[in-house]
């Protein structure tokens, strides 16, 4: 007999709330079965070619790990190897009672990985994190670097689990396996990456010359621990003078009073019903960049559900989307290297608006250079002031609340464009790089603040464009359009003497990350365009019945639609998961030949 349901015990501390109950909880579980685990994404398009060479980098036991430095090992790339591709592999494996914990792997300091642990059964769960690595390649020639990795974890009597850490790297050939090399891998598309008329310089296809890493010292991780609004961390780097393109990569992630930062009311809520929560500040938060004095770009990062969120039922097997593998943010600063030219260092910062403790936030600066002009030659850039107001934001706040009743709204739109010229061997370049960004946000309580209702809409616009200063020739052009919606319901009924002080908790949770990409190179008859788009979205409903804080019943439903449709290939993944089982499974995966044979 097939058995789709079977009971869990599970146990699970919340902090408790004077009169209303904590709905986007932070769950512990105590599950049977030993289970592998897997969130959804695409296959890296190498992943089925054998790897030219293998480095098993590290092995390491988190136990009680709480307070001391991460893990590290020296890293120097395999000797005689022939590669041009790299992929993370992150394996673990946990038995026991644990929370999910927030985990990282740098090299040399940069954030190649930020993970969220799976919370164990007794028997044991495991899973596989593989990530293309391959825009890392500056950092992954070196020798004689260290590879760290941190994962704060807690084991007492309560605590038993252990997470069991390998960490290898998988280095591939991916031209001698019949890709020919002109075809080179942009975000994980192969595309045509024709050189460009006259300059030898190719602005978007290859992995940057320099990473500079903008994070701690590493004593307590190489992230910045973001306590509140008022804190800036960040650091000041002189960068080389024949830099031609800069991006910043921006890692974050959000624990504690601000996990379920886009669940949080308003502190006029908290205060008016006295409750002890410290979930506060409302539902916005910001990542800001800056350059010494000014703005420079923003984050609003997409809501990242850990395995212990909401209803960890949903959470097995598949995890949400990004808990294996966070998104990491790019911003262009192209514009600024007129800034940041000047031969001086600069100090580079963060802060989040409205923060509660904490945040994990660092960065990977990533730097093209201009071999072409060494010596006393220096790539020169400025600034254009295109006249028009830098960084306009709008933003609007309002509720109604009648006790623990009532409703919440939050609106925020941001509208930047940047422009700068760079002269380089590859010509006089203006790069203008404009963004629109909208953020709304609704939180509704009921039944004497015992249902909430959260809904949240990102959606933001980029567009880069590259075009020849003095002729106005359009080099290239990059657009990306993104969105994330989100709602969660949850709905707590009051404990009873006549069901023996049995909640019964019911929520249903829809998180969606979807975005377009178009690019293209040369505006004129031969001109080429690509484009990709990407919609990940998951649908989960479940109820628990929770006894002194153990989940004595419970079941969850997760369906997940993943579709991807590139240059190079497509593919398209359905599942539904069901009380910790897969019950449906289907993915098509196409890969055009005519990429390959180009
Ligand atoms: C990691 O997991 C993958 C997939 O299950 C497996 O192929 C690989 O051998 C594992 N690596 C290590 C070092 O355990
Ligand atoms: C890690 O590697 C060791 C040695 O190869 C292996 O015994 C163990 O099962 C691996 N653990 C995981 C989680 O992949
Ligand atoms: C790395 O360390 C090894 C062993 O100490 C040494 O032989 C080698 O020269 C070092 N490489 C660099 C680039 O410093
Ligand atoms: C909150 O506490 C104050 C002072 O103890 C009290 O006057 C007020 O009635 C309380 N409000 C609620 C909603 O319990
Ligand atoms: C590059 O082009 C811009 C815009 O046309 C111009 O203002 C600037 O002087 C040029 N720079 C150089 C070094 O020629
Ligand atoms: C009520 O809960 C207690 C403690 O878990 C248990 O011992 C008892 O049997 C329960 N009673 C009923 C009627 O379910
Ligand atoms: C599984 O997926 C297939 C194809 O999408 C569908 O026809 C079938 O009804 C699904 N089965 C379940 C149990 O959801």
């Amino acid at each position: 007999m097939i058995n789709l349901f079977f009971i869990f015990v599970f146990i699970f501390i919340i902090v408790p709330l004077s009169s209303s109950v904590e709905h986007d909880s932070h769950l512990l579980r105590r599950g049977l079965v030993q289970q592998k685990y897997l969130e959804i994404t695409r296959p890296l398009p190498f992943a089925n070619l054998t790897p030219s060479c293998t480095l098993p980098i590290l092995t390491h036991d988190f136990g009680n790990t709480m307070g001391l430095p991460p893990i590290s090992v020296d890293y120097t790339p395999p000797e005689k190897c022939s590669w041009n591709h790299v992929a993370l592999q992150f394996n673990a494996s946990c038995k026991g009672v644990q929370y999910d914990r927030i985990a990282a792997v740098w090299l040399d300091g940069a954030d190649l990985l930020r993970t969220s642990t799976a919370e164990p059964t007794v028997d044991g769960v495991f899973w596989t994190v593989t990530k293309d690595v391959t825009r890392y390649t500056s950092l992954l020639v070196k020798e004689n670097i260290s590879l760290s990795v941190m994962l704060e974890n807690l084991v007492d009597d309560v605590y038993t689990g252990v997470y069991r850490v390998n960490v290898t790297f998988l280095y591939y050939d991916v031209d001698d396996t019949g890709v020919p090399l002109k075809l080179r891998l942009v975000d994980d598309v192969f595309v045509d990456s024709p050189i460009r008329g006259g300059g030898s310089l190719s602005l978007n296809d290859k992995p940057a010359d320099l990473i500079m890493p903008i994070s701690g010292y590493g004593g307590e991780g190489f992230w910045f621990r973001i306590q509140s609004d008022s804190e800036l961390h960040g650091k000041s780097v002189a960068i080389p003078k024949n830099t031609y393109k800069a991006v910043m990569e921006i890692c974050v992630s959000f624990h504690g009073d601000d996990e379920f930062w886009y669940s949080n009311p308003p502190d006029s809520y908290v205060r008016a019903n006295n409750l002890t929560s410290q979930r506060g500040h409302g539902a916005y938060r910001e990542v800001l960049l800056n350059i010494d004095e000014n703005l420079v770009g923003s984050v609003v990062p997409f809501p990242v559900i850990y395995p212990g969120g909401i209803n960890p039922l949903y959470w097995d097997p598949v995890v949400s989307i990004g808990a294996f593998d966070h998104p990491s943010y790019d911003i262009d600063l192209t514009p600024f290297l007129g800034i940041l030219l000047d031969g001086k260092s600069h100090f580079l910062w963060f802060k989040v608006v409205d923060s509660l403790p904490f945040w994990l936030v660092d960065a990977n600066l990533h730097l093209w250079l201009d071999k072409q002009c060494t010596g006393d030659c220096a790539v020169q850039a400025a600034i254009i002031d295109s006249g028009t107001p830098d960084f306009e934001i709008e933003m609007e706040r309002s509720s109604d609340f009648q006790g623990l009743d009532g409703s919440y709204e939050v609106e925020m739109k941001r509208k930047s464009e940047y422009r700068g010229w760079v002269k380089s061997s590859a010509g006089n370049l203006t790069t203008t790089v404009s963004r629109e960004l909208k953020f709304k946000n609704k939180i509704k309580f009921h039944e004497k603040g015992n249902e909430k209702k959260v809904k949240q809409k990102v959606k933001e616009e980029i567009e880069i464009s590259v075009v020849e200063s003095e002729t106005g020739i359009k080099i290239s052009h990059t657009s990306l359009k993104r969105k994330y919606p989100l709602t969660i319901t949850t709905k707590t009924s009051k404990p009873s003497k006549e069901d023996n002080g049995t909640k019964l908790m019911l929520s249903e949770l829809e998180n969606e990350w979807s975005e377009k990409k178009k690019w293209g190179e040369g505006y004129s008859s031969s001109s080429s365009s690509s484009s990709s788009s990407l919609k990940n979205g998951q649908k989960c409903k479940g109820w628990m019945n929770v006894q002194d804080n153990v989940v004595v019943q419970g079941e969850a439903t997760t369906e997940q639609r993943y579709s991807y449709n590139g240059e190079a290939s497509s593919y398209s993944r359905e599942i539904t998961a069901a009380n910790g089982r897969l019950i449906n499974d289907t993915a098509n995966y196409f890969k055009f030949a005519s990429f390959t044979t180009m």
